[in-house]
């Protein structure tokens, strides 16, 4: 059993894969949170939390004056709210008709259910055995109920919460968080990841002072400044050893994660819809839903973490459909052609790809409407007959007739004013009445928190994707919205319209993929704008970054794989110089690090070597080898040039009978330092073979040698010259007794 309910004790021992999850109800009717972390057994913990009443000084709960006047602000939260002694972050606020904003919540009833009902209008982990909370408000009939699921073969937990109005009254909420939790100690580091334009994906690091540390976005798209994940780490832990614990939101708007220390010595981590600008109305009667947090522990480190989620996402997020199946290897106009995506450009790229194993043609931005450029025609989703006088049939049959599938762009959310969209439905797109909007990339965000709009784009798509052959659909979001505020909604409802753009987002992606089961969705938004695990409940993959350069790569990547799979991270060889860095790196290193994901090509096939071309050939062989790794298998960090003149990444098959590397010197130095990585995850026993056919190098060794000794990375190439830089060395383990 997942969830157990000790009644004398009144405990709830979750038990997930390799972890507890327990708290308790204490005398006040309050959950108390004991301990999340390593699976240990049914313990009565109920006395971490008797040795610690009778705090002073603080402000008593109503009716328990006479037992130690203990307050909210001593308790360990599994849920907090504002009065009654709570200074904390509370996880839950909202306003009676008469202006209070007092909660008094306690513990009513519980129920054990076999499989977690769906969010309501959200995306979510699927299955697993649930716990349903229900508390109800002392001072009127609000209740909140809690959610906890478990699975067996994932180290999370899921949490989120349902907020239901029994008062008969509409009331408003000023915060809803998904989860809270109040974990033992006082001196831990937090790890969040900032994120700006082709520069996505960088971990920090921080030590958590007394106060709290936010990471938020207010912009309506999840990744842009912070992701909506960060992790809880000892002062020992590294990336191999020692306690991580992370959450994820799955959510893709405005959110807030906190985490703060308290004079207690405990740390609070809390989080869900950033309440900035944020209220509800809930009608009496109704129900509001928060998006789902999914918390992970590992003891083996931010690398056990990953694992974690990885496993969890692949398991219980993604796509069942698409999640483990063969990636398409594509080859994308935009960094080829950018707007010039007429047929002239487009057929010879595609002849030039006929052969190297390449299998999909995406065809980005520019080919509909007046789109020659950003100023125009967004919103438009026709063929445009300037660029494909015929449509855009004779090009898919060319894609098809060369063995290849066929994928095209879309950003279905988003309007140029100068668009026939606009001209004829200038309101929908998000402004305030009176005032000029915020115009980003010369294009206005349509609001989709409205059902007429929501139809147009899911007809608009709908129909060139039912008109056309089109295998694959790239899903760009390029700006973030600004102004918060919908001309369909009533005034008190104004600041729930981010939460309400959400919605729309999922009910567009729900009606679409749905609609087009066959169809493999990526997603995007201007490079990794919103890399989220609702976006990847969708869509299987999502562009990391507009940054194609395998260096500032090597950076990105590493910090989007802290929370995601490889699988779920799309990148591509591209052109040097580099587009956004003017850097030049080796062909094979582009490749390379562009297989440590779901890969493909970006550039003008037509403008490189027929040499060139045929290492096209020998990369997507290469690729296709590892390509089990990449969708199954753990991955293990072992070097970043955050802080090195190294990358190396490892991934190795769960049954431990296979691995790749791929490690990376930055920049080559004369009479360098003899440098070896250490593998990892390997079976200590078995010999392996390990093979890197660039060097000539083929070694027989046991798994406790490679990973105690380490593997050498050449000073030199196999005829002897000094490599240069950004020179990749990789390396197929495999296991031969
Ligand atoms: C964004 C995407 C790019 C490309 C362009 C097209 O920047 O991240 O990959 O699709 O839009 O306009």
């Amino acid at each position: 059993m997942a969830i157990y309910f000790e009644k004398e004790t009144k405990t709830f021992f979750l038990e997930g894969k390799n972890i507890s999850y327990i708290f308790g109800i204490n005398f006040t009717g309050f959950p108390e949170h004991y301990y999340f972390g390593e699976r240990i057994g049914r313990d009565e913990l109920s006395y971490t939390y008797e040795a610690n009443i009778g705090d002073s000084g603080e402000a008593a709960i109503p009716g328990e004056i006479h037992a130690g006047g203990k307050s909210y602000n001593v308790y360990r939260s599994e849920f907090s709210f504002y009065g009654n002694g709570e200074f904390r972050e509370c996880s839950f606020q909202m306003m009676f008709k008469n202006g209070s904003r007092l909660n008094d919540f306690r513990y009513e009833t519980h129920e054990i259910l076999a499989e977690k009902p769906a969010l309501a209008g959200l995306p979510s982990m699927r299955g697993g055995e649930t716990l349903k909370l229900t508390l109800k408000d002392m001072n009127s009939e609000m209740r909140v109920h809690l959610f906890y699921t478990v699975y067996d073969d994932a180290a999370v937990v899921a949490r989120h919460m349902e907020v239901e109005n029994r008062t008969g009254e509409p009331v408003k909420i000023l915060r809803a968080y998904s989860f809270a939790l109040d974990v033992y100690g006082n001196n831990h580091d937090l790890l969040t990841i900032e994120n700006a334009w082709a520069r996505e994906g960088k971990p920090e690091r921080t030590p958590i002072p007394h106060g709290f540390i936010c990471v938020d976005e207010k912009s309506a798209s999840s990744t842009r400044r912070h992701s909506p994940a960060f992790a809880l780490l000892n002062k020992d832990t590294t990336e191999e050893h020692g306690a991580a614990l992370g959450v994820n939101l799955i959510y893709s708007a405005s959110f807030t994660l906190k985490a703060e220390v308290s004079s207690k010595g405990y740390t609070r981590l809390t989080g869900g819809i950033n309440d900035f600008d944020f209220t509800w109305e809930l009608p009496a009667g109704e129900t509001f839903t928060t998006p789902e947090a999914v918390l992970a522990y590992s003891g083996e480190g931010v690398g056990g973490m990953s694992r974690e989620y990885h496993d969890a996402y692949r398991a219980h997020l993604i796509n069942p459909r698409f999640v483990k199946a063969h990636r398409p290897v594509v080859i994308n106009s935009w960094e080829a052609v950018y707007f010039g995506c007429t047929p002239d450009r487009l057929l010879p790229i595609i002849d030039a790809v006929s052969g190297t194993g390449i299998d999909t043609f995406v065809l980005d931005d520019g080919w509909f409407g007046a789109r020659r450029n950003d100023r125009a025609g967004l919103g438009d989703w026709v063929v445009s007959p300037e660029v494909f006088p015929e449509g855009l049939a004779p090009v898919i049959d060319y894609v098809h007739g060369a063995g290849m599938k066929f994928g095209i762009w879309f950003e279905p959310e988003m309007v140029n004013p100068d668009s026939d969209l606009f001209r004829a439905h200038p309101d929908w797109a998000i402004s305030v009445p009176g005032t000029e909007p915020c115009v980003s990339r010369r294009q206005l965000v349509l609001d989709i928190t409205r059902t007429d709009v929501r139809d147009y784009v899911v007809e608009a798509v709908s129909k060139i994707l039912r008109e056309n052959k089109i295998d694959y659909v790239k899903w760009d979001f390029n700006r973030a919205l600004t102004e918060n505020f919908s001309r369909a909604l009533p005034a008190e409802n104004q600041q729930e319209m981010h939460h309400r753009y959400a919605l729309g987002l999922y009910d567009i992606c729900q009606r679409l993929v749905g609609g087009f089961p066959n169809i493999f969705f990526e997603g995007c938004a201007g490079g990794g704008g919103r890399f989220d695990p609702a976006i990847l409940y969708y869509f299987p993959q999502i562009w990391a970054s507009d940054d194609t350069d395998a260096y500032m790569r090597t950076q990105i990547q590493y910090g989007t794989s802290l929370f995601y799979p490889l699988s779920a991270i799309s990148c591509h060889t591209s052109i040097c110089p580099n587009h956004q860095t003017s850097r030049t790196v080796p062909f094979k290193t582009r490749a390379d690090i562009a297989h440590l994901g779901a890969t493909g090509y970006e550039l003008d096939t037509t403008k490189i070597t027929p040499e060139e071309l045929e290492e096209v050939k020998v990369q997507v062989a290469e690729y296709k080898e590892m390509e089990d790794l990449v969708l199954n298998g753990d991955l293990y960090r072992l070097e970043n040039t955050f802080d090195s003149n190294y990358f190396a990444m490892q991934i190795v098959s769960k049954d431990k009978a296979k691995a790749h590397i791929t490690a990376m010197r930055a920049l080559c130095r004369p009479n360098d330092e003899h440098k070896r990585i250490f593998p990892r995850g390997l079976d200590k026993k078995a010999v392996y073979e390990v093979v890197n056919n660039e060097y000539d190098l083929c070694l027989r060794l046991s798994g406790a040698a490679i990973m105690n000794v380490g593997l050498v990375l050449p000073l030199k190439t196999a005829d002897g010259k000094m490599p240069g830089d950004f020179r990749t060395f990789t390396f197929r383990i495999t296991k031969v007794e």
